[in-house]
């Protein structure tokens, strides 16, 4: 059986959390192979929202086993809250949600130290989520980290120890910022309980067990692939492989066993943080999409920074991660503009281009627009492609004839029915 992947095209946000809900019941497990609380998923069930970090988005679905895997860096804290808001909403979780003991753990110092590299950085700041995020993956990397399989070894405490001196020798390098470290290391050693009270497995012979039996698993992406460590927007950019790649080392899984490759895109773009952003829109018409959109971060409420869909990026991350689907979410987003407009080309060393430059920070580039009329209606009541309006089709069209890949799933709104499958 191979293994599907489900991930971001543009730079996170796209919808992955409603799509995986949505697809969740096809699969057996759903495993979150990269990044850590640096991710809000939202999901719209039964009118009630909810914000996932790192628990994966096939919790709902009693039947469907929820991995995170080794490519994960987990926060305790946040993951308990994660908990609790499952508690509170009757989620019986502790039959299907398991975590890989080679995922790494992120530490009360390594927020410390992310804060404290970013005040550093003044105008050059990343706009990262001050999630530990860089910090975590830097100490995994340099062979530094704690692993969740190492909370039950008898020399731990002195294991955090020794790390947490490393760190706060690197954290005097930076100028003084106000991080109440004893407060915040004592909800984190509370926190490891929620931890231990859940089945460790290691992912990779679990993964690979499923798939000798037969079993349907879905990867599920966090961030987008222009957050890519390697291919994203360096160096304003996560610190993990977003891409499919980073499923094989995130999970302990042979590339021989990657299926379809479900690539999701807004039928707009935004990006939250710092960075390039060639079809960003100033004014008035990005408010209205950020307004329309209600396009504010799920993790840190951050205002979205808001432009037109972008095909020469899409078409580099689709490559980049061999997409063979497509899903296109907030479509519903469009509905009132009378003009929606698709960057096809980019103008730049005074010549057009359909690739992307080696550093889109320091070639700024021009994008060539294609123009569509809008639609100006509702989409509320579209429940298959042929109710769609016949300006929102050939805008779907148009975008699935020039990248070259089908648009499968288009989503219309953020509840779990508003979803078009073709
Ligand atoms: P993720 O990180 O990729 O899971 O995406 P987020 O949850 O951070 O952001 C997507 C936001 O758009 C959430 O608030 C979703 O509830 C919402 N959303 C998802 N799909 C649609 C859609 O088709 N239409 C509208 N209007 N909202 C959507
Ligand atoms: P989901 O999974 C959008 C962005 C941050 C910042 C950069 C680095 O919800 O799509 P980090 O905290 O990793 O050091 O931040 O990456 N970023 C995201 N933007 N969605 C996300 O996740 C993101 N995770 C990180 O805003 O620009
Ligand atoms: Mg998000």
């Amino acid at each position: 059986m191979q293994v599907d992947v489900l991930l971001g095209l543009q730079w996170g946000d796209e919808g992955k959390g409603k799509i995986v809900d949505a697809l969740a019941p096809h699969y057996q497990i759903v495993a979150r192979f990269q990044g850590g609380p640096n991710a809000g998923h939202t999901l719209v069930i039964d009118g009630r929202k909810y914000v996932l970090h790192t628990v994966p988005s096939g919790i709902f679905h009693a039947h469907t086993i929820n991995l995170i895997g080794n490519g994960v860096v987990l926060d305790p804290v946040i993951f308990r809250r994660e908990l609790a808001q499952l508690d509170e909403a009757g989620v019986e979780y502790r039959h299907n949600l398991v975590v890989a003991r080679k995922a790494h753990l992120i530490l009360p110092t390594h927020r410390y130290l992310d804060a404290a590299s970013e005040a550093s950085k003044g105008a050059e700041k990343i706009g990262s989520t001050l999630k530990g995020i860089g910090p975590a993956y830097m100490d995994k990397t340099g062979r530094n980290g704690l692993r969740i399989g190492d909370i039950h070894l008898p020399e731990f405490a002195s294991r955090y120890e020794a790390l947490k001196k490393k760190h706060l020798r690197l954290i005097a390098q930076f100028p003084d910022i106000p991080f109440d470290l004893e407060g915040e290391e004592i909800a984190w050693m509370e926190s490891l309980d929620a931890l231990r009270s859940l089945p460790l497995v290691d992912g990779e012979y679990f993964v690979h067990d499923a798939i000798v039996a037969g079993k349907r698993i879905l990867a599920e992406g966090a961030q987008g692939s222009l957050l890519d460590v390697d291919f994203g927007t360096y160096p304003y950019v996560t610190s993990s492989n977003t891409i499919t790649a980073g499923v094989c080392t995130g999970l302990g899984l042979a590339p021989r066993h990657i299926g379809d490759v479900i690539g999701i895109t807004k039928a707009y773009c935004t990006r939250v943080g710092s960075g390039p952003f060639p079809t960003e829109l100033h004014g008035e018409d990005g408010e209205f999409l950020r307004r329309a959109g209600q396009e504010f971060g799920s993790t840190t409420g951050r205002p979205r920074r808001c432009g037109w869909i972008d095909l020469p990026l899409l078409k580099y991350t689709i490559m980049l991660n061999g997409v063979t689907r497509l899903a296109v979410t907030k479509v519903d987003v469009l509905n009132e503009l009378s003009l929606i407009r698709a960057a096809t080309a980019y103008r730049y060393d005074g010549k057009i281009h359909t690739q992307v430059p080696f550093d889109l920070t320091q070639t700024p580039v021009q994008p060539e627009f294609h123009d569509f009329a809008g639609w100006e209606e509702s989409l509320e009541a579209c429940r298959t492609e042929d109710d769609l309006p016949i300006a929102c089709r050939h805008f779907l069209t148009y975008i699935e004839e020039h990248l070259h890949v089908p648009v499968s799933m288009i989503s219309t709104g953020p509840e779990r029915e508003s979803l078009i499958e073709r």
